[in-house]
């Protein structure tokens, strides 16, 4: 199924941008996990639309509605199902765009491949689907709190040239929501939302790129060959819209080092076998070492902009669009927590795919002696 992801942890969106409501169905999360709608709402309002003057200004309160799977503030084993209505969808906006596909954005590709489309707000294609993911990845980021003192954070690294350099040892999901663009740089902070505010002025539109850390990642989470941790990592992220690179450790950089300045040497501290620089990001051959997990992903700019712009409506007629309605010039800010969702989804994942492997090892193991 197109809208599952995961293996044992597994995770299922629904919904589109001006229908009813939007959500996620978790399947496979462990029972007697202690959460809370509070605790989901937490990252729900850090993914809101309508938060700063760098955001889109639809104004969703994004309250989640736990229908099934959790008893008492505990899960069950059983099927979450989690719900957010859609409020303030304001389908007037969409209708000058009804019959004409947005430079960029998903209108021709969805109508190219089903032949109907919800142009309401983007239908299925919108951000507002990640509101899914991002309910989902804070139970799976619970679990991940709970069972291994796993640490996420994702921040804003860089929005058009502006580069942000972040001690990512240091960084903390407070320092990052103390700007609104969620930069922990404050000087770069303030650059960026200047950039972000005179792009939005224009009609125009910014991308970027968020870096994330996970810290106390244990050793050996990743399936290889075809599910290697960040070949996993890399699908999860390149899922979320407007996404357009995803980079493990140094990345796209490793394609001009030399393998005497790349190598992370090995060595025990502590009686625990470390690495002394952490240019592999915390995965090697597919598994993870037991370092930070670091990360990058690139957005591209929204689509949706006030500049005119050439384009065909349905029927093939040239046609110039100036898109009115509410749109984020940039997507960095709330971008954070949906990168930081689909990490956390992923690694649950493999923390229980590896709980399996390990444990029927052991298995096999007291069987033999
Ligand atoms: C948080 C977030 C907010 C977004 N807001 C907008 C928006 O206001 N206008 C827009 O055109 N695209 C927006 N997008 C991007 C579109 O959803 C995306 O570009 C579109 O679905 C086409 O998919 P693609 O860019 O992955 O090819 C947003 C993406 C994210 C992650």
């Amino acid at each position: 199924m197109a809208s599952v992801i995961g293996t044992i942890f597994r995770v299922a969106t629904w919904g589109e941008s001006h229908g009813a409501a939007v959500g996620a169905v978790v399947d496979g999360c462990p029972p007697r996990l202690p959460i809370t709608s509070e605790e989901i709402e937490r990252q729900l309002l850090r993914r809101r639309p309508g938060q700063s003057e760098l955001t889109t200004p639809r104004g969703e309160e994004d309250r989640v509605e736990i229908l099934s799977g959790v008893f008492e503030g505990r899960t069950l084993g059983t099927p979450i199902l989690l719900l957010v209505r859609n409020r303030d969808a304001k389908t007037a906006d969409y209708e000058p765009l009804r019959d004409l596909y947005r430079p960029s954005h998903a209108d021709y590709t969805y109508q190219a491949k089903y032949g109907i489309r919800d142009w309401r707000g983007g239908g299925r294609a919108s951000a507002r689907e990640t509101v899914g993911r991002v309910a989902a990845g804070a139970i799976a980021e619970k679990l991940l709190a709970v069972a291994l003192g796993i640490e996420i954070v994702a921040w804003a690294a860089q929005i058009a040239d502006i580069v942000a350099e972040v001690d990512s040892d240091r960084v903390t999901r407070e320092l990052v929501d103390s700007h609104p663009t969620r930069c922990p740089h404050p000087e770069a902070a303030v650059a960026m939302a200047e950039r972000i505010s005179a792009a939005r002025a224009e009609g125009d539109s910014l991308g970027g790129a968020v870096r994330l850390v996970a810290r106390n990642v244990p050793p050996g989470l990743g399936e290889p060959v075809f599910d290697k941790l960040e070949a996993d990592l890399a699908r999860a992220m390149l899922s979320i819209p407007a996404a357009k690179g995803f980079e493990i450790g140094s990345g796209f950089d490793a394609a001009r080092i030399p393998g005497s300045r790349h190598n992370d040497p090995y060595r025990m501290v502590d009686g625990r076998l470390r690495t002394l620089t952490n240019r592999s990001g915390g995965i090697q051959g597919g598994i993870s070492n037991g370092e930070s997990l670091l990360m990058r992903v690139a957005f591209k700019p929204p689509a949706t902009i006030g500049k005119e712009q050439e384009t065909v409506d349905a029927g093939g007629r040239p046609k110039m669009i100036a898109a009115g309605g509410r749109h984020d010039p940039c997507v960095l800010p709330r971008a954070v927590p949906i990168v930081e969702a689909m990490a956390a989804l992923v690694l649950a994942d493999h923390w229980l795919r590896h709980l399996a492997l390990r444990g029927a090892a052991e298995r096999i193991d007291g069987a033999a002696t």
